[in-house]
C-alpha cells in the first residue's frame, strides 16, 4: 500500500492538512491539489468512511478532480476538498465542530476556499463562515447559493453535445435517458429533460423522491439494482461516484454516459473500456462543471446570466475533448485528463500563497472575496 505522500506525489498534490480538535470531536482532512491557476476551491464533505485512509484517498481524488474541472472550465482557480470524518452524515453538526472547521480553513489564508458538498447544509456553511471569509456559495447578498440547478443545466448542454456526436442531431426529444439519483441535481435534470420531451426514467435509494417525480413529471420509475443495465440512449449518473469499473462497464446497455456525479470512473481503464464497447462518455468533471462555474462568478460579483452563458460553453469544451480523443486515438476520459493537465502546466504559475493576487482580482491580492466577513 502506497504511503499518502507517494500518492500525493503521483497525483500532483501540493498539501494535505490533517485536523483534530478533541474539544469538538472534529477529525478532518483538507487536500489542496493545485493552486497553479489560483486558490483552490472545493466542497466540504461530511461522510462516514470505512477507514481514515479511505477518507484521505477520497479527499485526494476529489481535489484533483476539482483542479481538472476548473482547468477545463477556463477558471483561474485550483482544486481542493475538505473531508470530515463523520459517523452519521444525517445527524446535525454541532456548532463547535463547524467553528473548528472554519478556523482550520482560515489558517490556510485563502489557499483553500470552501463550498457546500455532500452531507453539508447551507446552515453548516453559514456557521463555518463565522470563523473565516474563505467560504463561497452562501445564500444571501453576494452569494451564489445552491449551484445544483446550474449544474443540471450544464449536464443538459453536455448531453445535447453527446447525442449530436452520436447521431448528428442534438435534440433530446424522444431520447431515452435513465437518471440514477433524484437528489438536488437529478431532480432539476429530470425536469429539464421532460421539458425537452425526452423519455425519462429514474431510480433513487429514496423511493419517495422517485415517486414525487413520477407524480409531477410523469417519468418512469426503474429498479435500483438494474438501473445501470437499462437500455437507453444516455445513462446519467447523478448519485455518488465509483459507478463504472472495467467489470461493471460490461453490463451497460446504454449508448452514452453523461451525468453529474463526481468521479464516476473507478480509474481511467474504465474509461478505456467504455470507449472499447462503443459507449460515448462525457467526462464527469466537464459535464458537471456548471456548479463551479456558477460559484466562480461570485468572485467577480455574482451575475446569474453570465454564469449561464459560461455554462453553455460546456458544449464547446466537450466537442474539443471528443476531437482530441479522435486525433490521439484515445478514450474521451483520457483526452479530458490530458487537456486539463496541459492547461495547468502551460498556464499555471507555481504555488499560490496568501496575499498573492488571484486571476479574478485584476492584480490585487485576494482579500476582496466577500469583504463583509
Ligand atoms: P444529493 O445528495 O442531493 O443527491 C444524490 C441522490 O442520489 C440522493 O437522492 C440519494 O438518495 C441518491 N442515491 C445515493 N446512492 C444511490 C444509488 N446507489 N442509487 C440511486 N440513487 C442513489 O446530491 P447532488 O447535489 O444532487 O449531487 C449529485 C452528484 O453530483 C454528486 O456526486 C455530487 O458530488 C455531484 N455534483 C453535484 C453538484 C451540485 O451542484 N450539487 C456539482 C457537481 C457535481
Amino acid at each position: 500500500m502506497n504511503a499518502i505522500t507517494d500518492l500525493m506525489t503521483e497525483m500532483g498534490h501540493e498539501q494535505v492538512v490533517f485536523i483534530a480538535d478533541p474539544a469538538s470531536g472534529l477529525r478532518a482532512v483538507i487536500a489542496v491539489h493545485s493552486t497553479a491557476l489560483g486558490p483552490s476551491v472545493g466542497g466540504i464533505r461530511f461522510w462516514r468512511y470505512p477507514s481514515e485512509r479511505d477518507a484521505v484517498v477520497d479527499a485526494l481524488r476529489l481535489s484533483q478532480a476539482m483542479s481538472f474541472k476548473a482547468a477545463l472550465a477556463g477558471l483561474d482557480q485550483g482544486g481542493g476538498k475538505a473531508v470530515v470524518l463523520y459517523d452519521d452524515p444525517t445527524a446535525p453538526r454541532s456548532e463547535p465542530l463547524l467553528l473548528a472547521i472554519g478556523r482550520a480553513i482560515d489558517e490556510l489564508g485563502g489557499r483553500y476556499i470552501a463550498a457546500e458538498d455532500v452531507g453539508a447544509t447551507p446552515r453548516d456553511m453559514e456557521v463555518i463562515s463565522r470563523e473565516t471569509r474563505w467560504v463561497s456559495g452562501l445564500e444571501g447578498p453576494g452569494g451564489s447559493g445552491d449551484p445544483s440547478s446550474v449544474t443540471a443545466i450544464g449536464v443538459v448542454h453536455a448531453m445535447r453535445t453527446v447525442v449530436e456526436e452520436l447521431d448528428g442531431d442534438s435534440r433530446l426529444q424522444d431520447r431515452r435517458v435513465v437518471v440514477q439519483g433524484a437528489g438536488h441535481v437529478g431532480t432539476h435534470l429530470v425536469e429539464l429533460l421532460v421539458a425537452e420531451q425526452a423519455n425519462v426514467a429514474v431510480a433513487d435509494i429514496r423511493p419517495e423522491r422517485v415517486e414525487a417525480l413520477v407524480q409531477s413529471q410523469g417519468v418512469e420509475a426503474v429498479a435500483l439494482d438494474s438501473v445501470l443495465e437499462e437500455p437507453c440512449d444516455v445513462l446519467a449518473p447523478c448519485a455518488l461516484g465509483g459507478v463504472f469499473s472495467v467489470e461493471s462497464v460490461e453490463r451497460l446497455r446504454c449508448r452514452a454516459v453523461c451525468g453529474a456525479a463526481n468521479n464516476q470512473l473507478v480509474d481511467l481503464a474504465a474509461g478505456d473500456e467504455l470507449a472499447e464497447r462503443g459507449i460515448l462518455y462525457a467526462p464527469d468533471f466537464v459535464a458537471n462543471a456548471g456548479g463551479i462555474i456558477n460559484l466562480a462568478e461570485e468572485f467577480v460579483g455574482y451575475d446569474r446570466e453570465r454564469a449561464l452563458a459560461r455554462t453553455a460553453e460546456i458544449t464547446k469544451t466537450i466537442r474539443g475533448i471528443f476531437e482530441h480523443a479522435r486525433e490521439r486515438g484515445i478514450a474521451p476520459a483520457r483526452a479530458a485528463d490530458e487537456l486539463a493537465r496541459r492547461r495547468i502546466a502551460e498556464e499555471g504559475s507555481g504555488r499560490w500563497h496568501p496575499g498573492d493576487p488571484a486571476g479574478w482580482t485584476n492584480g490585487e491580492p485576494l482579500r476582496t472575496l466577500r469583504p463583509d466577513r
